[in-house]
């Protein structure tokens, strides 16, 4: 696996850093709240466990599956649910936790529909943010670290559904893309 990566752009102790002080944050932010992280899967669940372990305050937490790119790299634009969450969001401070906006095609779809759903509030955590990328705007309102305009992988990320177990962020090598 490690023969395929090009660069690392994120290390494992930038990850662990800036997790540390996302939590430290938004437990602050979110004290006598009714706080419910929604993890998009697959690839937030990483992000999900680490950032959960760095909250001191009460939470619970859902999951949703959506699905935009298929195993391509290039967004389709269409976004489908493959997975709904299994509780009500009514009255709780939803916060959607995303591994990396993009298009922001997905997000924008996903605040959309969970608006409709009569949550107290609706705000966004992504590990990444690729803004060059942007075609929707979206409001996300806890960043990790900021990517150039390169497919990455690592730490939940997947190519073809692979490299989600590497405990960083990397770009691959051309030859790993078959
Ligand atoms: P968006 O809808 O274009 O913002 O893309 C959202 C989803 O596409 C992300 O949650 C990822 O699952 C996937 N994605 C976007 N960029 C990358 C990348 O560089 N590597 C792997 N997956 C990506
Ligand atoms: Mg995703």
């Amino acid at each position: 696996m490690k023969e395929d990566i090009r660069e690392i752009i994120v290390s494992s102790e930038d990850l662990e850093d800036k997790i540390s002080s996302l939590g430290k944050k938004i437990s602050k932010d979110y004290k006598g709240k009714d706080l419910m992280l929604i993890g998009v899967l697959k690839g937030s669940i990483m992000f999900m466990s680490d950032l959960a372990k760095n909250i001191d305050i009460p939470l619970t937490m859902d999951f949703m599956a959506v699905s935009s790119y298929g195993d391509s790299t290039e967004s389709s634009g269409v976004v489908r649910i493959n997975k709904d969450l299994d509780s009500s969001i009514e009255g709780k401070d939803v916060l959607i936790v995303e591994d990396i906006v993009d298009t922001g095609l997905t997000l924008n779809y996903l605040v959309d529909n969970l608006k409709s759903r009569g949550a107290n509030s609706i705000k966004i955590c992504s590990l990444l943010d690729k803004p060059e990328r942007r075609r929707v705007n979206v409001n996300i309102d806890y960043i990790g670290f900021q990517v150039p305009d390169e497919f990455v992988v690592g730490y939940g990320i997947d190519y073809a559904q692979k490299y989600r177990n590497l405990p960083y962020i990397a770009i691959l090598k051309e030859e790993a893309y078959s």
